[in-house]
């Protein structure tokens, strides 16, 4: 470092995925820059942020709303993240395998009991049924008018703060936030959708968003998107990502995973791309080391041995993101006051989870009782994989 410091304070995290690199550029001294930067939120909206509001005076909740594929890993950490809340303030859905029940012997959290949709889809990781699961937890949670915000985590998701800030960062803001960017590489998309997507509304992002009111009611209420996305993207095999470009170069077949992009397409459609903040609230680290051949990023896991304080406080740092395939610098900012990026993470184990409870990521908490239930929770060997050790080496170069 040091070289090019004072011409550019900028710290940089790079995390590619998809072949589409972004930037996470951390800055620690320009505040006041971008806040003389940032412009109003909410102006072109006040008619419906007024009604926002007015809803807003009774009770808000946040709806969470879980994909899980069975049980919820994370339940204890959950469990004392909800026990500091106010029972009014919140809401809990749970969309799990068919027939899973969360008891006593599924759940080490009572939040869960009960919160499982009785609707549920079998879902197909990565396939359509996953974007059907997360509507119908919409559908549900929307029934429940006091639920203003609607955030999906999935089963290895944690919270980075507690639940009073959480709270209040998501209910002062009055905006969405998915994650929305264009897709160059768009050999995924399909020009049979062309009839119905025109190709400059076709976005990519990540599926893990926080959803206002009335974009929940979009989504819940779409009949025209979904089907479009379910017949016409898809993933062709389970193949690796070469074996699966050669396919698409010889034989001209589309290759495409649903979830990455239809809540993003659905908004571009919808002629909605201001009324949100195009970027998700939940960190992922994405890792290319390990397949370099395929030159597909993966999510890394984050297990006891990487979830150290030090991981969390760099992850909370991050103060704007850059995508670089719309060379655009998202600032993290609530009304032109700095403010996190990210309020939650993935993937964390149980024993990343423990360890971070215990270090106090959620505020004083006694790990003691946690410990005989949780011990069979610890790896036996951590996982020292070169994916993740070099993944976190990205990490490390930022803070020089
Ligand atoms: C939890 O639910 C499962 C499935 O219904 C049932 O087999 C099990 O006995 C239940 N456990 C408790 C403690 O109620
Ligand atoms: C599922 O059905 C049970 C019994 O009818 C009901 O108590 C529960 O609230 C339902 N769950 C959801 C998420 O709707
Ligand atoms: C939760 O709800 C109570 C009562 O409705 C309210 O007074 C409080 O400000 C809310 N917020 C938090 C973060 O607890
Ligand atoms: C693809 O999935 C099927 C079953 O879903 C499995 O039998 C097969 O081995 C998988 N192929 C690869 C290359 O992973
Ligand atoms: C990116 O945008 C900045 C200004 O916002 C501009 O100075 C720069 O030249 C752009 N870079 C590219 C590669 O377009
Ligand atoms: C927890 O485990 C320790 C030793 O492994 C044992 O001495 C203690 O009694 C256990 N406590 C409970 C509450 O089971």
């Amino acid at each position: 470092m040091g070289k090019k410091r004072a011409s550019l304070p900028i710290r940089q995290l790079l995390v590619l995925r998809s072949k589409l690199v972004f930037s996470m550029f951390l800055m620690f001294c320009v505040f006041a820059f971008a806040r003389l930067n940032w412009p109003k939120s909410g102006s072109s909206t006040n008619e419906s942020s007024n009604e926002e509001k007015s809803k807003l005076e009774s009770n808000p909740k946040i709806a969470f709303l879980f994909l899980a594929r069975k049980n919820i890993p994370l339940d204890f950490m959950w469990g004392a993240f909800f026990q500091e809340a106010n029972v009014k303030n919140f809401s809990i859905y749970v969309h799990s395998e068919p027939g899973f029940v969360f008891n006593e012997s599924t759940s080490m959290s009572p939040f869960f009991y009960g919160c499982q949709l009785n609707d549920s889809v079998k879902v197909a990781w990565g396939g359509s049924s996953m974007i059907e699961a997360e509507r119908l937890l919409l559908k549900v949670a929307l029934r429940d008018p006091a639920n203003q915000r609607f955030v999906l985590l999935s089963d290895s998701c944690l919270p980075l703060y507690e639940f009073h800030d959480i709270y209040k960062h998501l209910i002062s803001y009055t905006k969405s936030y998915v994650e929305s960017y264009f897709d160059f590489e768009d050999y995924r998309y399909d020009p049979i959708m062309l009839f119905a997507i025109p190709k400059d509304k076709w976005r990519k992002g990540s599926q893990w968003f926080t959803l206002i009111r009335r974009h929940a009611q979009i989504v819940a209420d779409d009949d025209v998107v979904f089907p479009i996305i379910k017949k016409s993207c898809k993933r062709q095999s389970n193949a690796s990502v070469s074996a699966r470009r050669q396919m698409l170069d010889i034989h001209n077949m589309q290759d495409c995973n649903p979830d990455e992009h239809y809540l993003q397409t659905l908004l571009a459609m919808s002629g909605l791309e201001n009324d949100f903040s195009r970027r998700s609230l939940t960190f992922t680290l994405y890792d290319q080391s390990a397949t370099q051949n395929d030159k597909q990023w993966h999510p890394v896991t984050f297990d006891y041995a990487d979830a150290s304080p030090q991981s969390i406080k760099e992850i909370k740092e991050i103060e704007a993101i850059y995508y670089e395939s719309e060379n655009r610098t998202e600032w993290c900012q609530i009304n032109s006051a700095p403010s996190p990026c990210y309020l939650f993470a993935r993937k964390f184990t149980r024993g990343a989870a423990v360890r971070l409870l215990s270090e106090g990521l959620l505020g004083p908490f006694d790990p003691v009782p946690f410990l005989n239930a949780t011990g069979r929770f610890f790896p036996v060997k951590h996982r020292e994989t070169d994916a993740t050790y070099r993944a976190l080496r990205i990490r490390g170069h930022v803070h020089g």
